[in-house]
């Protein structure tokens, strides 16, 4: 008879073994990645699996319960300890007896869509860099003269088959303190990274040591963002953000590197700044998710050239000018003390690679998290900052570049643009017939012609326009024929409507007649026209190296493209034509990229891997770049057709 089939989910592994295998053993052949912090002792309860019963046909296999050795008394230990679910089981103590089904409960499932339209969310299965491993040591002996430290490597061999072992210097002075306060059990905590590197024991623990957490960092030029998890569980404790501390040295990226040219200590100042701020959102994450910072052991980071740069301490004067040359493009593996972050004394850094001089490791992060290079089809995956980066591609091949849009987008260089707010406009719609406006406010629940808006308004105030109303009105602009093909705001209609009202030599739309009072000018619509033309340009350079005249599918990243709609954004022609439904927003895909390398080694040798592959464009070599920008100032475009948005 032929030995039990056994499938693992959510990874579609399988296997036939013995009757009487450990389930865990079973998926550590198959490569399934199972924690296990006691090796199999019964105590730490990190190796849960549950049964699937049923008949899956697809996989011609019936799993039932009857299939699995029933609760021994290991188990019934743990449940009476520390709680066991009905449907769970500790994978150490159970053993195969039939055909089964195994699930691996992950618990990282990271909704890629934070603000609208639900994407699809996403499950990130655990392999992470740092594994815990509680073993028993034997006592010293006079008659053999083994060191307490060479004693607890050679028992981590045997457990848990390690060789070549390292350990962190700075554990060596208290390791035999440690070894006799958990009475000659510990954990030890092991960075396992790189399979050509040696695994390095970076932390020790008297006794069983349960917990084990990682930061995943997107840092932005505006904002930081972080995720605290659990590398146990997967389990994301607290998220939380704050402002970058180098606005106060730059507000847009050129800035902080001039800031950087003219101040002798200005690299240092905005290192320490930046770093300052990551240890407080640590202490802040932390707090919330009443985690010890000493239990944080790997954090994996995300960034722009710059922000990359200077938060490893690099001067970034060279990405200032070209052939903006990046000191390391490669994936950058540190410890946490050399660079003064406030985690484990032992914690392990990992930073994703560069993609190139203008497009960073947060592109990489995002790359890692939509995956162009997973799809047949082509996928556009554009991040809108001051900086557009952009990626373009499938399976075969991915090209990638960056386009200065400025910072117009984000509403600055807008006569009354601010950053979206309470009081900001969100949202705007034009009577084409009689030009009228209605707009929303945030934080304010009515549309402008509703009743009782005035009132409500009064709270908030009404200051500005948002970067997504920005696209809204100039969009809205286009629609209702105030402004022309080339984006000029047509006088002649001051005649028969009171909103466009004459501002020097040009006209302005007034979108506000109230106190204060708001336009959308001349300048503001060149301002839009300009960034836009940018970043189509670039979309198009790309679209015209891969040789297609059209994206199949387009994924906005950041915070801007949650706030878009992706109607205006074609209206305006921002992205080439596109079916509406194929264009999604997708939060913050850094900051689940570098989630993703956190908790999985293998998504770091796949970004490194990917990120090798991928061309690099650089748009102020191309020739060609001037002419595609010129005909992109045309709203959508002077030659680019629109078949999508006409239907
Ligand atoms: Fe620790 Fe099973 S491995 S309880």
């Amino acid at each position: 008879p032929t030995d039990p089939l056994v499938l693992f989910m959510p990874s579609g592994k399988r296997g036939r073994f013995p009757v009487g295998t450990p389930v865990l053993d079973a998926a550590r052949q198959l490569g399934v990645y199972v924690e296990s912090v006691c090796g199999g002792r019964a105590t730490c309860g990190r190796c849960q699996i549950e049964v699937q019963e049923g008949n899956f046909a697809k996989h011609k296999i019936v799993s039932s319960n009857d299939h699995i050795s029933p609760r021994g008394p290991k188990e019934e230990r743990y449940d009476r300890v520390r709680g066991l679910p009905e449907n769970r089981r500790l994978s150490c103590s159970a053993t195969i007896q039939g055909d089964l089904v195994i699930d691996v409960p992950q618990d990282t499932v990271v909704n890629a869509q934070v603000v609208r339209k639900a994407a699809s969310d996403r499950i990130i299965e655990r392999d992470p860099a740092i594994q815990l491993c509680y073993v028993e040591i034997e006592e010293p002996d006079m008659h053999k003269p083994l060191g307490d430290l060479d004693r607890l490597k050679i028992m981590l061999g045997k457990d848990w088959g390690f060789d070549n072992l390292l350990v962190s210097q700075h554990l060596i002075p208290d390791v035999q303190k440690i070894l006799r306060k958990g009475n000659w059990g510990v954990t030890a905590a092991i960075h396992r990274d790189l399979e050509a590197s040696r695994p390095n024991i970076i932390a020790l623990w008297p006794g069983l040591h349960n917990e084990a957490y990682g930061i995943a960092c997107d840092i932005g030029s505006t904002t930081i963002a972080m995720h605290l998890v659990s590398l146990l569980s997967g389990r994301i404790v607290a998220s939380s953000g704050t402002s970058n501390p180098q606005i106060r040295f730059g507000e847009d990226l050129m800035s902080r590197v001039s800031y950087v040219m003219m101040n002798p200590d200005g690299r240092e100042a905005m290192t320490k700044a930046v770093r300052d701020a990551i240890s407080d959102l640590i202490g802040k994450v932390c707090a919330e998710g009443g985690v010890d910072p000493d239990n944080i052991l790997d954090a994996v980071f995300v960034g722009n050239p710059i922000m990359h740069h200077l938060f490893l301490g690099i001067d970034p004067t060279e990405l200032g000018q070209a052939p903006f040359a990046l000191a390391v493009s490669g994936a950058v593996h540190t410890w946490a003390r050399d660079i003064g972050i406030k985690m484990n004394y032992g914690a392990r850094i990992y930073m994703l690679p560069c993609i190139a001089g203008h497009v960073g490791a947060d592109a990489a992060g995002a790359t890692l998290s939509e995956g162009p290079y997973r799809q047949d089809r082509m996928m556009l995956l554009v991040d809108v900052g001051t900086n557009a980066e952009i990626v373009l591609g499938n399976r075969a091949r991915v090209v990638a570049a960056s386009s200065p849009t400025g910072p117009a987008f984000e509403g600055a260089e807008i006569s009354s643009g601010q950053r979206a707010a309470p009081g900001a406009i969100e949202r705007v719609r034009i009577d084409p017939a009689t030009l009228e406006p209605k707009y929303r406010v945030i934080g304010v629940d009515k549309w402008s012609d509703e009743g009782g808006f005035e009132e409500a308004a009064k709270a908030t105030g009404v200051t500005g326009i948002c970067g997504s109303a920005i696209i809204e009105v100039v969009a809205e602009m286009y629609l209702s024929g105030v402004i022309s093909e080339d984006g000029v705001v047509d006088g002649s209609l001051a005649a028969r409507s009171p909103r466009i009202i004459p501002n020097g030599r040009t006209f302005s739309y007034l979108l506000r007649d109230g106190e204060p009072r708001i336009t959308v000018t001349q300048n503001d619509v060149r301002a839009i026209q300009l960034a836009k033309a940018a970043l189509y340009a670039g979309v198009k350079l790309l679209m015209e190296k891969q040789g297609v005249d059209h994206v199949d599918t387009i994924r906005f990243a950041g915070a801007f493209g949650s706030f878009i709609d992706p109607k205006y954004a074609m209206v305006l022609g921002l992205i080439p034509d596109c079916d509406l439904a194929e264009v999604k927003a997708v939060g913050n895909a850094a900051g689940t990229g570098a989630l993703m390398a956190l908790l999985n080694r293998e998504h770091r040798r796949e970004i490194e891997r990917e990120v090798a592959r991928i061309e690099k464009i650089e748009t102020a070599l191309e020739p060609h770049f001037q002419q595609l920008f010129i005909d992109a100032m045309a709203l959508p475009n002077k030659v680019d057709p629109f078949p999508k948005l006409a239907a």
